[in-house]
């Protein structure tokens, strides 16, 4: 772990910190009409330990994610680049609220989450 990545991960507050973002992120996104619909049916535990999880991988904490790769857990929910859009924007929110010194960069479009779909 380089220095840059472990002060990126304590500066998000480190396990508690990344909890606490998760929740804030999807409160903002169940507060988005745009963005509820796909979130309807989802086991939200499940899905905040994950996102913890590759949360604290991205920022170079000790946790391991263990859920779908990326295309599998998206493939079918049919994301539009503007509900990408929106939904970076409130993940860019959340980490800059809780006191990361950077916003983690946008990956490029929806395209991203589609690539190595199974079929
Ligand atoms: C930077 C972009 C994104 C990242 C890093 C991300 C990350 C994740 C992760 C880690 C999971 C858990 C997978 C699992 O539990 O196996 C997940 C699931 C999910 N994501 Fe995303 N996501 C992103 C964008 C989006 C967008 C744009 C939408 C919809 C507009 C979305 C909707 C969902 C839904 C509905 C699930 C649950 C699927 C299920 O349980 O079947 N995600 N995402």
């Amino acid at each position: 772990m380089s220095d840059s990545t472990a002060s990126a991960y304590s500066c998000v507050g480190a396990e508690t910190g990344l909890r606490s973002a998760v929740d804030d992120f999807y409160d903002r996104i169940h507060a988005d009409p745009s963005l509820a619909p796909y979130f309807a049916v989802v086991d939200m535990v499940t899905l905040k330990r994950h996102q913890v999880d590759i949360l604290s991988a991205a920022t170079g904490g000790p946790q391991k994610y263990t859920g779908r790769d990326m295309a599998r857990a998206h493939h079918s929910l049919e994301i539009t680049n503007e509900a990408f859009d929106r939904v970076v924007s409130h993940l860019n929110a959340t980490l800059v609220e809780t006191g990361a010194t950077t916003a983690p960069s946008a990956p490029c479009s929806a395209r991203w989450l589609r690539c190595g779909s199974p079929s």
